[in-house]
């Protein structure tokens, strides 16, 4: 039991990090990292989940115009776990981000299970952000009159849906479309083959700039990253001309229900806030850690933070909150807004744009986050050594890129969003938890380590961060925590027969050499 609370110090992970074949390369600065954190920050959460967090769904009640209260709460929360990870990533800026501070401050078995965990959120919630970007570049392309067949861009259950709505009687356009995915597709061996082709080839596209090495990427992401803001900055300036006071107040007043309605809606809206913390996935490829790592978590959360607000009020200042119950929540309000058909229309357009570019960064850098934290893990011993490959000429985790990238595009060809976004939402809560636990362990433990950024008001603010994450996840659904739990009992299983036997720390501490 002891081993598996034995800690890896802080010294020993940035020593091993050294060995000259294991070193990635240092190019980014502060607003490079900045980039990466609205890049990862800013896609399906603000685009699409809000209209559910504002109006309401089938197992919670909407927030309301008081989704701005929402917006305060989770940035709140989030803001005190961005000081943690801030600590961590300048104390210990590894590639492996909470992983690894989970190694230096709770011992391998925490870590292995933060490891496991992050692929919640970096991974399955790609699986998510994919194919919500598949739905938005149809959208887009559907503008320059361009129809995809739908058997090539959606998955079985959203077809099979389809087709019992329109056998139901359903005959808008939009479900007409989707169930001819079942009708059109080829049969094989009397399957109809439903394979979302742009998910894949977006994440295949990606992958491969990613290998092709961090400066591209980077650069690739603050492109996406202007666009999106720009648009998201249009989005404001248009609508805040069509605000109608009494939308904020009238129907139902500004928060019809309540201080549950704004809790619901706080979980839900969290998706729009993971990604701050990927930027330190990024750390062992800054060029000034130290400086630069909390400065880039810290303003990418305020600038995004600033930017969901605003968005917020516009759009219920819009419509009535009610009727935002969309997919689609920007693109509503200015339906509901009365106005004219040529700015609904170029508006159409633009949202759309804004989505596919902001999805596609979202996409970027946690494609960029996973491979670094698996490359780390094996570093350590506790996946397999070939995973911790550099690249010999692009210095990039090449082979858990494309493993990453593989896995990715294989679920977002055939899977299913649904309830995708509340898995990502728990297991990430749980990750921000855990570093701030550890922040916290460490406060005492080493308390003369130098830190080269402290977190502010200790112990308060790591405490209100844990409080605020366990807070959030107990407003997510049974079935929520049902799928969390085995995942994690699934990790502890890989863990028991892998990790255990391989991990270079507890070979090193019974004289062993480490594992091939
Ligand atoms: N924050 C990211 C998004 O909203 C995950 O898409």
């Amino acid at each position: 039991m002891h081993q598996l609370l034995a800690r890896k110090s802080a010294d020993r992970l940035l020593a091993e990090a050294q060995a000259p074949d294991r070193q990635l390369k240092r190019v980014l600065g502060k607003w490079d990292l900045t980039a990466l954190g609205i890049g990862a920050l800013i896609g399906a959460g603000i685009f699409a989940s809000t209209g559910s967090a504002i109006a309401g769904g089938a197992d919670h009640v909407g927030a309301g115009p008081a989704i701005i209260i929402s917006f305060l709460i989770t940035a709140t929360a989030c803001g005190f776990a961005a000081m943690c990870y801030a600590e961590f990533a300048a104390m210990v800026p590894i590639s492996g981000s909470a992983y690894t501070y989970a190694y230096a401050s709770l011992g391998e078995l925490a870590a292995w299970i933060i490891g496991w965990d992050l692929i919640i959120e970096y991974a399955v919630g790609n699986i998510a952000v994919a194919i919500s970007w598949a739905g938005h570049f149809r959208e887009l392309l559907g503008h320059f009159g361009i129809i995809l067949p739908a058997w090539l861009t959606i998955d079985y259950r959203t077809a099979y849906q389809a087709a019992d709505a329109v056998a139901a009687g359903a005959t808008d356009p939009a479900t007409t479309y989707l169930a001819s995915a079942v009708s059109g597709a080829p049969y094989i061996f009397g399957v109809p083959l439903i394979v979302n082709i742009p998910a894949v080839a977006i994440v295949a596209l990606l992958t491969v700039v990613l290998v092709y090495g961090i400066r591209e990427s980077a650069a690739a992401n603050s492109f996406m990253v202007l666009v999106k803001v720009a648009i998201v900055l249009f989005f404001i300036a248009l609508g805040a001309f069509f605000i109608k006071p009494e939308n904020y107040t009238v129907h139902g007043g500004f928060a019809p229900n309540g201080f549950k309605g704004i809790t619901s809606a706080a979980a839900i809206i969290f998706f729009a806030y993971i990604g701050f913390d990927a930027v330190s996935t990024a750390a062992e490829e800054t060029k000034n850690p130290a400086k630069d790592m909390p400065f880039g978590i810290i303003m990418s959360l305020l600038i995004t933070t600033v930017l969901y607000i605003l968005v917020a009020v516009v759009m219920t200042g819009m419509a009535p909150w009610r009727q935002l119950d969309t997919a689609e929540p920007m693109l509503t309000a200015l339906q509901q807004s009365g106005s004219t058909a040529g700015i609904l229309e170029f508006g159409q357009f633009v949202i759309a744009l804004g989505a596919v570019f902001a999805m596609a960064s979202v996409l970027l850098v946690f494609q960029l986050g996973q491979p670094r934290i698996f490359f780390s893990m094996a570093r350590d011993g506790l996946l397999p050594q070939w995973a911790a490959k550099v690249h010999p000429r692009f210095r990039t985790p090449h082979v858990t890129t494309i493993l990453t990238g593989v896995f990715v595009a294989v679920f977002a060809a055939f899977a299913n969003i649904d309830e995708v976004v509340q898995l990502t939402n728990i297991g990430t809560l749980f990750a921000f938890a855990v570093v701030a636990a550890g922040v916290l362990i460490l406060h005492y433990r080493e308390p003369n380590r130098p830190r080269p950024f402290r977190t502010p008001w200790m112990p308060f603010t790591p405490i209100m961060a844990i409080a605020a994450c366990i807070f959030l996840m107990m407003q997510l659904p049974l079935v929520t925590w049902i799928r969390f739990v085995a995942w994690l009992g699934l990790g502890l299983v890989i863990y028991a027969g892998y990790g255990y036997w391989h991990s270079v720390q507890r070979r090193r501490a019974a004289g062993s050499p480490p594992s091939a």
